[in-house]
């Protein structure tokens, strides 16, 4: 096997986070669209998606490595919410802990000399800073629409939840 048990274990269990993020993101998407805000339930839909494609590329890793694959118990997500705000500052929050999460592994492959499981975490580095940047800016955007939640959803459908203009970014 190319990388040592524990950092299966500990993929193994990051399988289980990145499958109850995606529960989570479903769980807001049919709250915004419970709420009639169509943009808003898209772009969590689509966040629910990518959380799916990160356990998935977790998986293939493990599978890859020679491990075996064992998908923890997932909680059930949390489905009701006082507003727009709080179901995306729970998303904010939740990304900004699998970022956590993910230096740990970082950490953790370093610790054991695993230049291959620490060279196939980096694509996870650069993907969180993506989705805490755009999910802080996508609160920003609530927060400026207050009780107005239709212009917020407006907004993300013309300019979407990025930090810098469309064409003025790599
Ligand atoms: Fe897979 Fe948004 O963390």
């Amino acid at each position: 096997m190319l990388t040592q048990q524990k950092v299966i274990d500990a993929i193994n269990e990051q399988i289980g986070y990145e499958f109850s993020a995606s529960m989570q993101y479903y769980a807001i998407a049919a709250h915004f669209a419970a709420e009639a805000l169509p943009q808003l339930s898209r772009h969590f839909f689509r966040q629910a998606e990518e959380e799916k494609d990160h356990a998935l590329r977790f998986l293939k890793y493990v599978l890859d490595a020679g491990g075996s694959v064992a998908i923890p118990a997932i909680a059930a997500p949390q489905a009701n919410f006082a507003n727009a705000e709080a179901a995306i500052q729970l998303s904010y929050d939740q990304e900004v802990h699998v970022t956590q999460q993910i230096n740990g592994l970082v950490e953790l492959a370093r610790s054991e000399n695993d230049y291959i499981t620490s060279n196939f975490l980096q694509w996870f580095l650069t993907e969180q800073l993506e989705e805490v940047s755009s999910m802080d800016n996508l609160l920003k955007i609530v927060r400026r629409a207050g009780e107005n939640l239709w212009q917020a959803d407006e907004y993300l459908a013309r300019v979407g939840a990025t930090t810098m203009p469309e064409g003025k970014s790599a």
